[in-house]
């Protein structure tokens, strides 16, 4: 059977998600601003879960219409095909809906009304005055966008940023699915030395580790869709074969992680190891103002403090003028980082070569992006 399918991503991103999608081999349909369209069968779900490293969920469209009053949200959800999709004993329940330059905006009359509907929908081939929900879980989310509503089934559960590796945290992590994206916006391949100086609890070595190794973010965790009666179980199980076929198990990468807090690298260490990629990072305590390097053609990519306290604040300048200094020291590097601090470039004291704002959250950021020269290509 052939499904509309939907990811949504940080606002800035949808690029990298959309190559991420069609590099599965599947066709994209609409690109929004937050979110991807595609189609696929059973399959496309089971992989788009496991493979996915930039998106928090795999949805699966049941229906989009118009509604600008609570009778119209009502009547189109009921005629959609819930009956075909749940079983009876379905534990289907409406999440908090989100909705943006709409008339309906209220998320708990939303949910209210469409949970009404749903069951109405039901009672038309199940003959019940009570439903039991003692079955699997139905997730059904919706989003209202200028009034068009789209109706989906969440087929991921828990978000797909938490891979299963992260159980000890920094203090301002990056998220799992931002770390990976932008890690894919650079030309940084796993033969080429990666450095994360304010590493924290990791994030950023060990997605670059996962990429190099060929190890699906999905291979250590299950799905909410492994219990929906619409997808085979075997389906689940070849997305998980194909995974764990495609491991690379010595993908000789030299990543380097440094932070200047010692706790955060126990941290680190442990969720490296979690990940199964620690034999690939090496974690050290060290203030990012010693950073230094014989090698060339290194890559940077980092998230440096961005003020989250008045006192971390003040002293911004300083640690981004030294941050300057010390990156300007390495030769022929590359390097990227993104931060929410409005003057980053100017004590940085380098115009970035390229810029690009990226929403985290409801954060404002930028990713600075300094490109160094290709290494020559090897004689041989
Ligand atoms: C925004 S956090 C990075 C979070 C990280 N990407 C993660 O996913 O956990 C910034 C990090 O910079 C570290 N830090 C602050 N000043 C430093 C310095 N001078 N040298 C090295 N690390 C520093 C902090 O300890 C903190 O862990």
């Amino acid at each position: 059977m052939q499904f509309n399918l939907v990811c949504p991503c940080h606002f800035g991103l949808e690029a990298v998600l959309k190559r991420e999608i069609a590099d599965l081999g599947l066709e994209i349909t609409r690109v929004e601003d937050g979110r991807v369209f595609f189609r696929g069968d059973e399959s496309a779900i089971a992989r788009a879960n496991m493979f996915l490293r930039t998106t928090e969920r795999v949805l699966m469209v049941v229906g989009e219409f118009t509604a600008t009053t609570y009778d119209e949200l009502f009547e189109n959800t009921k005629a959609l095909d819930w009956p075909e999709l749940m079983p009876q004993d379905a534990n289907f329940y409406i999440t908090k809906a989100s909705s943006v330059k709409s008339k309906l905006f209220s998320p708990s009359d939303i949910q209210r009304i469409m949970g009404k509907a749903v069951v109405e929908s039901m009672k038309r081939k199940y003959r019940l005055d009570y439903f039991p929900k003692s079955g699997a879980e139905y997730p059904i989310r919706t989003t209202i966008n200028r009034d068009l509503v789209t109706v989906t089934i969440d087929t991921s559960g828990e978000s797909l940023h938490k891979r299963g590796y992260r159980k000890m945290v920094a203090k301002a992590p990056i998220s799992e699915t931002l770390a990976a994206a932008i890690i894919m916006l650079t030309p940084w391949k796993r033969d080429r030395l990666l450095v994360d100086p304010f590493c924290g609890s990791g994030t950023f070595p060990i997605e670059a580790a996962l990429m190099g190794a060929n190890i699906a973010p999905g291979i250590a965790r299950s799905f909410a869709g492994e219990k929906l009666a619409f997808i085979p179980k075997a389906t689940w199980q070849q997305a998980r074969t194909e995974a764990k076929d495609l491991v690379i198990a010595d993908a000789g990468m030299t990543l380097q992680g440094y932070d200047i807090d010692a706790d955060v690298l126990t941290a680190a260490r442990a969720n490296a190891k979690l990940a199964g990629v620690d034999k690939y990072i090496h974690f050290q305590q060290r203030d990012m103002r010693d950073l230094s390097s014989q090698k060339q053609y290194g890559f940077i990519i980092t998230n440096p403090p961005y003020g989250e306290r008045l006192e971390e604040k003040e002293a911004l300048p300083a640690l981004y003028k030294a941050m300057g200094e010390a990156f300007g020291r390495l030769q022929n590097w590359s390097y990227f980082f993104i931060t929410s601090y409005e003057d980053a470039q100017k004590y940085f004291g380098r115009k970035a070569d390229k810029n690009r704002k990226i929403y985290n959250g409801m954060i404002k950021t930028y990713l600075y992006e300094y490109y160094g020269p290709k290494p020559p290509r090897q004689q041989g």
